[in-house]
């Protein structure tokens, strides 16, 4: 259980995630360069708070509360914790030695969190003496509201910092899904289109369909992609992507998946058949 976390960057995504790392009982250390961003941080989580507090979702005395767990520095050296996670500029060799010179002033057994939405966490990793200690946490905005973190892991890291990791997810009271270092993790490769590149994911074993559908639903989708192509049928859906495919001049981005060709030829069509990339029960009116 994390009791202290240092945030690095109050932009956008840091003053989010400080909100969210306060709101659940956390010490919490709100870190950035810029005097004014910190003033900017302070002035929106005052306002944030001020909302919940008119939506009666909290009382003043809680936001007093938190307000009170929540540290606004500029200083370097207020950084220690046993959690730093970075929301700051997206360049790797900025990511990486900010950490370099955190772990200076920190024990040797802080972890250090990456927010990048787009950057290699193993190249974050490789660029430091201590990569088994770095991990993708991926929050998505606005990091208080919004359910899903993608925690995004490395070769060098261990499952118990995985498993670890889950925890705090389930302290911000949010859904973990785990997955591999690869590029624009999941939702940020699954959107761009949708089927294909969830389809791709799967193919590459970097997620299960499971998992793709799940936290694409917690973030806003009414379906995630497999468990919709199961409900379009995957015979269905895969001739529209081969005429499309064939139509627009075979763009490789557009090639359709040998997985679904696959379940289409096992018979495995989804929900009319009872299976597809999930099993189904029918009912007797069915
Ligand atoms: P932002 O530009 O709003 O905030 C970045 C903050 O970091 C600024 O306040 C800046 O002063 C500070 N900063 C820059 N270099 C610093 C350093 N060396 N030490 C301390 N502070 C430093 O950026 P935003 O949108 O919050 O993004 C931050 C990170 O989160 C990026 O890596 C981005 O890719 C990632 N991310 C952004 C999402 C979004 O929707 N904006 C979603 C998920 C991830």
């Amino acid at each position: 259980m994390e009791t202290e976390v240092c945030i690095c960057g109050a932009g956008t995504m840091g003053r989010g995630i400080a909100l969210a790392v306060a709101g659940h009982g956390m010490r919490t250390i709100l870190y950035d360069l810029s005097a004014d961003m910190i003033a900017r941080s302070a002035t929106h989580i005052h306002k944030e708070l001020d909302e919940s507090i008119k939506k009666k979702r909290i009382s003043t005395a809680e936001k007093d509360e938190m307000l009170g767990r929540i540290q606004f520095t500029t200083s370097m050296q207020d950084c220690r914790a046993a959690l730093v996670i970075e929301a700051i500029v997206e360049k790797t060799d900025v990511k990486s030695s900010l950490f370099s010179q955190l772990a200076v002033i920190n024990n040797e057994k802080t972890i250090f969190a990456t927010n990048t939405s787009s950057l290699s966490v193993t190249a974050i990793a490789d660029q430091t003496s201590f990569p088994e200690r770095i991990i993708g946490l991926h929050f998505f905005n606005p990091a208080n509201r919004m359910k899903l973190l993608e925690i995004v892991r490395t070769k060098y890291v261990s499952d118990d910092l995985v498993t670890r990791m889950v925890t705090f997810a389930g302290q911000l009271e949010k859904t973990a899904v785990i997955c591999h270092d690869s590029p624009g993790f999941i939702v940020n490769h699954v959107a761009r289109p949708f089927y294909l590149e969830a389809l791709r994911l799967a193919e590459k074993q970097i997620a299960e369909p499971e998992t793709i559908d799940r936290l694409m639903e917690s973030a806003g989708f009414k379906m995630g992609p497999f468990h919709l192509m199961d409900l379009i049928g995957n015979d269905i859906n895969y001739i529209v992507s081969s005429t499309l495919y064939e139509s627009m001049g075979k763009p490789a981005r557009l090639k359709p998946s040998r997985l679904q060709e696959e379940k289409m030829k096992q018979g495995l069509l989804g929900r009319k058949t009872g299976h597809g990339f999930f099993q189904y029960t029918k009912s007797p009116s069915e």
